[in-house]
């Protein structure tokens, strides 16, 4: 019997008919996926080298990363490369473990929800953007008419529709970084992973790759951990943060929980008349000390700050003064990281801090070479 040539509608009906029930049933648990956590990381530990040798690279870590966006952060050396390399199933752990959405690490159902972005990507010899991207697509399972307009779409959000015939190859460091964000898009995958994706990018295409990565995962829903070290600009897109140095987490908490905490107890006010209201603040026993700082601002350490809050009202009517500001002092990521990365741990500054009252500023930060 000749067989007829099929229409395009039949080779889709076929192609439909052979996804087994198996990988249907993984999308179904993937759509179905619950759990609070996207990424659960308990007590994952990598060691390279052995006895005095040995490279404490990943050293029991565990935290979690929540919907969203999660920078991790930490200086060269610190375990970044390494704890992302466990998750997405490069290298195995030497102990411990991970789950993404509910599936260990390093297993196919694990990859398969992944993004990766590498720290050195490499690519084929002699493919184009084009090439490249629409084979990524078809094994990921798209048709490719889809793979095509995916690798377009991608190609053109990243700014590199322009080269998109061009050999890969002769590629710029920057570009090549660009290139490895896009092949871990291009399968819509329900987690990205991104390891320092804007490292040979220029200030203003960093700026722009990142603000295409928040587009991104907010727009298509995907989960993102990027690691890196430059903290302003992680600080932007990036509702949670967890800081590793040499091979310990030294915090893991919500991005503006991580910056409250650092910002301690401190205010900054400005009225019409700062002096007058330093002169009363003086007397109230919710203020433990308050002062005008370097910018003529008013300074207020709260004894408790709930009380002082609710005194400001009365303190702006009894002096007869107009309030300009009234807010809490903000520290940015980098004084942060700059003083947690200082120090062995954070338990250590909140110890140091509790027993001899000193203030976490006065605590300098020294860059440690790792060994
Ligand atoms: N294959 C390996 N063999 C031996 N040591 C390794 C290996 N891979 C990483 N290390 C060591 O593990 C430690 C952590 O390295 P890792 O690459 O994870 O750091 P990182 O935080 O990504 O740093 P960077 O910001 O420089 O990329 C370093 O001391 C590194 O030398
Ligand atoms: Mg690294």
């Amino acid at each position: 019997m000749s067989k007829k040539p099929k229409t395009k509608k039949q080779e889709k009906i076929k192609a439909k008919a052979k996804t087994t029930t198996k990988e249907k049933k993984v999308e179904r648990e993937e759509e179905e996926y619950t759990g609070e956590y996207v990424i659960e990381i308990k007590n994952l530990k990598k060691y390279f080298g052995q006895k005095e040798e040995i490279v404490k690279a990943v050293d029991d870590i565990s935290f979690n990363v929540p919907r969203g966006i999660m920078g991790y952060l930490g200086p060269n050396g610190a375990g970044k490369t390494t704890t992302i390399k466990m998750l997405v199933g490069a290298i195995s752990p030497t102990k411990g473990g991970a789950t993404i959405m509910g599936r260990k690490i390093g297993s196919i159902a694990a990859r398969k929800l992944i993004g990766y972005s590498p720290e050195h990507p490499r690519f084929y010899d002699h493919m184009t953007p084009i090439d490249y991207l629409v084979f990524l697509g078809e094994l990921g399972g798209l048709t490719r008419h889809e793979a095509e307009e995916k690798a377009f779409e991608i190609l053109e959000t990243i700014e590199l529709e322009q080269a998109a015939y061009r050999n890969i190859v002769d590629f710029s460091a920057g570009m090549r970084q660009k290139m490895a964000l896009a092949q871990a898009l291009i399968h819509e995958p329900k987690v990205l992973i991104l390891d320092e994706p804007t490292a040979n990018l220029d200030p203003v295409g960093r700026a722009k790759i990142l603000e295409q990565i928040k587009y991104l995962a907010r727009k298509k829903g995907m989960t993102t951990l990027v690691s890196s070290h430059i903290l302003g600009e992680i600080e932007k897109v990036a509702e949670y943060v967890t800081i590793i140095n040499k091979g310990k987490i030294v915090i893991s908490d919500t991005m503006d929980a991580v910056k409250g905490l650092y910002a301690g107890n401190q205010y900054v006010m400005r009225t019409s008349q700062n002096a007058k209201v330093v002169e009363l603040l003086e007397t109230k026993d919710y203020v433990e000390t308050v002062w005008i700082d370097e910018n003529g601002d008013i300074k207020i350490k709260a004894k408790d700050e709930i009380k002082l809050k609710n005194q400001i009202p009365t303190i702006l009517k009894t002096t007869k003064v107009t309030l300009d500001a009234f807010h809490r002092v903000t520290v940015s990521l980098e004084d942060i990281f700059m003083r947690v990365t200082g120090l062995d741990s954070f338990k250590m500054i909140m110890e140091k801090e509790g027993k001899e009252g000193e203030e976490i500023e006065e605590i300098t930060w020294e860059y440690i070479e790792p060994e």
